[in-house]
């Protein structure tokens, strides 16, 4: 069982990257489940309904979530509409049942769960109750396939996780800090793991912001609203491959791919 995860895809640069490098994934890859965070898909701030048909049809089959995936309301109708669009279930207890969904891949079915931290994060509920609570719960206990996205500021927080659940789920990748980390591995349990899988967006930027606004706010303390970046954007992404017997990961591959 083959996942390509692709990070945090940032507004329009990051959406036109995923359109032109998509197919050419596909082919090299092989993926059976192709999963994506798209909270900052829309302008940067959470995803539309526009941005995820868009999504959808370069054949993404789950998307995951964050902290801005609540910045646009039309959110919860689509989530209702469509459970392969998840949101940190952690966030509120009105979203708890929007944070795991059950891919039926033709390797077997795979659980994603999609929790965010709690450093930095306006009140949420424990990551760690919330994923127990799901990985135990009767959909997902018998689904040997874990795929779980965790959407956090903090390092500690991913890295506490996957002490936590080390050998229950197959995988952990963070996201949300937009900077790719150097820890991708598997662990001798078979979790594969990397602190932040990175940024679909504009690499020359401040995270995805055109650095221009982002710097008139902080020398003026005045709230310019931010835009979007302009420019080529890089696809930052993993792969990683699922023993779909015993769940267990065997590799994890990060990947940086320009148009
Ligand atoms: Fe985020």
């Amino acid at each position: 069982m083959r996942v390509l995860f692709i990070g945090d895809i940032f507004g329009r640069p990051g959406r036109t990257v995923v359109h032109r490098l998509m197919a050419e994934l596909r082919e090299e890859f092989q993926p059976s489940l192709i999963v994506a965070n798209a909270e900052n898909a829309t302008h940067g701030t959470g995803m539309t309904r526009a941005a995820f048909e868009e999504l959808s049809v370069e054949g993404i089959h789950v998307f995951t979530g964050g902290n801005h995936t609540l910045g646009k309301h039309e959110i919860l109708i689509l989530m209702d509409e469509h459970p392969n669009v998840l949101c940190p279930g952690n966030a509120s207890l009105a979203l708890r049942r929007h944070g795991w969904f059950v891919w039926p891949s033709s390797d077997g079915p795979i659980g994603i769960v999609n929790v965010i931290g709690q450093y930095c994060m306006s009140a949420v509920d424990s990551p760690y109750d919330y994923l127990e609570d799901v990985i135990g719960g009767f959909d997902m206990e018998h689904v040997v396939m874990r795929f779980v996205d965790i959407h956090a500021e903090a390092t500690a927080e991913k890295a506490a996780l996957l002490h936590l659940f080390d050998g229950r789920v197959s995988v952990i990748v963070g996201t949300h800090t937009h900077v790719p980390t150097a820890d991708a591995r598997v662990t001798e349990k078979g979790t594969a793991f990397i602190t932040d899988v990175g940024m679909t967006g504009v690499m020359s930027s401040i995270i995805g912001l055109d650095p221009e606004t982002v710097l008139r706010r902080i020398q003026t303390g005045v709230t310019y609203p931010p835009h979007v970046a302009e420019g080529e954007a890089t696809l930052m992404a993993v792969v990683v491959d699922i023993d779909p017997l015993t769940g267990k990961s065997t590799s994890i591959l990060p990947l940086q791919r320009k148009s």
